[in-house]
């Protein structure tokens, strides 16, 4: 049984978000090398693990380096969320479950998932219920301020008195997407609202923002969701935040080298997990990441999309810098 508790993480902590067709195992290890305190899953949907989908099921494995790893999942049938939990917990053995209440995709929230819970308290309070009693694991919801405006505060309060032992708050509305600066008042009000750890996320690209939510919000941790894409560094510097606590030019800059190397590590990792074909398809997107910003990046990205072997993609990337 693990032993992970949100309560005795070192403050402040510092998170990778869930992110859908991103944190994938690979990636989770590239971020937990580089210094993330706690890694989550991409977001699964209960449904397929109650179904027990083998591609859903698969989308679960984690190393054991990758501890603490929370699973995301994301649902509205309660029945089939507890059979979902009751799955993880036995099999799957993470160090805690989290349940997605702000996704805002159109496939999520037509099927009343994910921010469209914030629609229907009563079924979002009734889902982290009986969500928690069905499991041992710590237990957390991810969400936002609220749908239109900033109104989740009874939601949260509800949350906490049905027994999760952390909230994250993704600083902005359902309808403002992914986009705007995140409200940190907002972040504040639901800190002092609350005793369990409170996770402030949005907007968060380097040690001079996450210093900013922490220092205005008084939020436990830090969760990186797109600072993280080919800066997975960002988390090293975020350490420093924590021993120094000040914040002058902090930000670490690795040289094209350690970049080329993190890179051809995470190619090897992903080839490893998925096999070849998948593994080499998948990095593609990271590849726009990693070299961003250095001379003749765009060239060597076009290249390396359509180079198709291990080799290949090795002899481009060595050739650079
Ligand atoms: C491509 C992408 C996929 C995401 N997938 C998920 C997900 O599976 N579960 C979730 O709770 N949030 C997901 N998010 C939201 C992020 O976790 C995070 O809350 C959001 O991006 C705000 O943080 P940021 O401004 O630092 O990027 C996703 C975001 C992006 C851009």
């Amino acid at each position: 049984m693990s032993k992970f508790s949100w309560n005795k993480l070192n403050k402040p902590f510092f998170v990778m978000a869930p992110m859908d067709g991103i944190t994938s195992s690979p990636f989770r290890r590239v971020v937990k090398r580089c210094g993330a305190d706690v890694v989550f899953s991409e977001m699964i949907a209960a449904e397929a693990v109650y179904y027990k989908s083998k591609k859903t099921l698969a989308m679960m494995n984690f190393h054991e380096e990758e501890r603490p790893y929370i699973v995301q999942i994301f649902g509205k049938d309660t029945e089939k969320m507890v059979g979902a939990v009751q799955y993880i917990e036995k099999e799957v053995k993470p160090d805690g479950i989290d349940i997605n209440m702000g996704c805002p995709a159109k496939k999520v929230v037509s099927g009343g998932r994910g921010s469209a819970l914030l629609l229907d308290p009563e079924k979002a309070v009734e889902i982290v219920r009986t969500v928690r009693s069905a499991t041992k694991l710590p237990l957390s919801v991810k969400t936002r301020i609220g749908w239109e405006k900033f109104n989740i505060q009874p939601l949260v309060k509800e949350f906490e008195n049905a027994g999760i032992d952390a909230l994250t708050i993704h600083g902005r509305t359902k309808t403002q997407g992914f986009a705007g600066e995140p409200d940190l008042d907002a972040l504040k009000e639901i800190k002092k609202l609350v005793k369990i750890p409170v996770i402030g996320n949005g907007g968060i690209n380097s040690v001079e923002d996450a210093q900013k939510m922490l220092s205005f919000t008084g939020c436990d941790g830090i969760m990186v969701a797109r600072g993280a894409l080919g800066n997975p560094w960002i988390f090293k510097s975020l350490h420093f935040l924590r021993h120094s606590g000040s914040v002058q030019n902090l930000d670490y800059k690795p040289n094209f080298e350690e970049i080329r190397n993190l890179a051809l590590l995470h190619l090897q990792m992903n080839i490893e997990e998925f096999g070849p074909k998948k593994g080499i398809f998948d990095m593609r997107k990271h590849y726009g990441w990693y070299f961003k910003g250095f001379p003749g990046a765009s060239e060597l990205r076009k290249k390396l999309v359509l180079a198709e072997t291990k080799n290949e993609i090795r002899s481009i990337i060595e050739k650079m810098g």
